[in-house]
């Protein structure tokens, strides 16, 4: 029988980003008041962009026909293999390692087979080549289905990679099974993977046109993987509509709104006080790798040159990862006593999955005890907030995400939350959140490095000039 999810709202509380909290280093009403024009723009645009279809990702929770043709393949995959792998990178893969980790057993890839339930699961997202390598010194690729994302099609780390896999199964599983190993998740018409897909008889889900990378771990990319590994794709999106349902009660009025408010607030630092790097802190490692996703859409989306009005503005706000409470002991006396050019999210699990009590032992040491009977998620929430009034002391502008429990619910109330914050936060600042010229210009760069047709005269265009014998130690 289907587990049951506990459906709770999650919460967004802002209060020390105010100037009743940090005095002359937080925001006024004065402040919101000042920007409303901005803001009654910006959410025009946001309804306007959603109507004419722009958003793609705000449909995506009530996608059923594409949630049922997942969950129907995935079915067969999960039971069929021991190990999936995906391949892909940037948005094609940090959305599903995020989800797995939060929602999955710490070591699934550890459990038995019984008690996983699922097939382990390896996110192959880059080209290092021992790590590569390495995968065949643990997965027998008769035993393994192998998932090839790419939106472009084209991607040099996947399609690298792509032909390493191709090339060792080839040599190990029959070949008229060997289609049955692979399925694509690519661009309905366009690109390599969509015409070797259709060449060679491999399955395929579409990525939706208008649903760019970085926001596409609610469609197939996402959710494939994530259902063959034992995600509840069914909860995932529900908690993604309940969230679209409160922001769209809370539509024409922004204070009300948590994915509005998340990216105003982060506007208001910068404009203000020029604040330009946000942290995200979550206090749960299974939320580590949410900190990986939201480092990519909210870095790639808001770090832009041009103005929507071809103004030359170089905007964006750097995301950077940390961990509670591991991190107290590392960045966190910088986020206290160093500059005051951040503004820190924190995002805590109200109550853990586990429970761990402390055991009431080593009596003799009296400057143990206060541990003795607690329990372990307690102790991190008191960490959690222990940062928070240290930051709040000191003037540091710092909020708090907070999540009931960890569940399937949540976790899509959480994405789909920074992905309108995102979208908006773009429109805040009058740019494009859903280009990036600066990876493509990368992209671009590669190919002509390694020799691709066609791309001969992009390599004299990127000629850097001749490194001087002075500079080089
Ligand atoms: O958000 C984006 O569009 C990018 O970061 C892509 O996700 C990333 O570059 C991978 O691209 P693709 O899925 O085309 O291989």
């Amino acid at each position: 029988m289907k587990k049951k999810t506990k459906r709770i709202k999650i919460s967004l509380n802002f209060n020390n980003l105010m100037s009743d909290k940090i005095g002359a280093q937080g925001i006024t009403e004065e402040d919101l008041k000042k920007v409303m024009p901005v803001v009654k723009k910006a959410m025009k645009k946001m309804r306007e962009m959603r109507d004419d279809g722009k958003l793609g990702f705000m449909y995506l929770p009530y996608d059923n026909k594409a949630k049922e043709e997942v969950k129907k393949i995935a079915e067969g995959f999960k039971s069929k293999f021991e190990n999936f792998v995906v391949v892909g990178i940037g948005g094609s893969a940090l959305g599903t390692t995020a989800v797995f980790k939060a929602i999955q057993h710490p070591y699934h890839n550890e459990l038995p087979r019984e008690k996983r339930k699922a097939p382990k699961l390896y996110v192959m997202d880059n080209v290092d080549p021992d790590t590569a390598a390495g995968l065949f010194d643990i997965i027998d690729v008769k035993k393994t289905c192998v998932n090839i994302i790419s939106k472009s099609g084209e991607t040099a780390e996947t399609t690298a990679f792509m032909k390493v896999l191709w090339a060792k199964m080839s040599k190990e599983i029959k070949k008229d099974k060997l289609k049955d190993h692979i399925i694509m998740t690519t661009d309905k018409e366009k690109g390599a993977l969509r015409k070797i897909a259709n060449d060679y008889g491999f399955a395929s889900f579409p990525v939706p046109e208008n649903v760019g990378g970085r926001f596409s771990v609610l469609t197939p990319v996402g959710l494939f993987p994530l259902a063959c590994v034992g995600v509840d794709i069914d909860e995932l999106l529900k908690g993604a509509a309940y969230m679209d349902s409160l922001l769209t009660k809370a539509n024409s009025h922004v204070m009300r709104n948590p994915a509005y408010m998340y990216a105003l607030v982060h506007y208001l630092h910068d404009i203000k006080f020029g604040k330009k790097i946000s942290v995200l802190m979550p206090y749960a490692n299974a939320l580590k790798e949410i900190t990986d996703w939201f480092a990519q859409i909210w870095g790639e989306s808001l770090g832009k040159k041009m103005s929507l009005d071809g103004k030359v503005v170089n905007v964006g706000l750097t995301p950077v990862k940390a961990l509670g409470a591991t991190d107290q002991h590392s960045q966190v006396q910088l986020y206290v006593e160093g500059p005051y050019d951040k503004v820190t999210t924190f995002i805590r699990v109200e109550k853990f999955k586990e429970e761990v009590i402390l055991p009431d032992n080593f009596q003799e040491e009296e400057s143990l005890n206060y541990l003795s009977g607690k329990n372990m998620g307690a102790l991190m929430n008191a960490e959690q907030k222990a940062t928070e009034i240290a930051l709040t002391k000191n003037q540091r502008a710092n909020m708090t995400i907070s999540l009931p429990e960890l569940n399937e619910f949540a976790l899509g109330q959480l994405l789909y939350m920074l992905q309108v914050a995102t979208a908006f936060a773009g429109e805040l600042y009058d740019i494009n959140a859903f280009n990036q010229p600066g990876v493509e210009l990368s992209k671009l760069a590669t190919f002509a490095l390694m020799g691709r047709k066609g791309y001969k005269e992009k390599l004299s265009e990127l000629k850097t000039g001749k490194d001087s014998a002075r500079y080089i130690i």
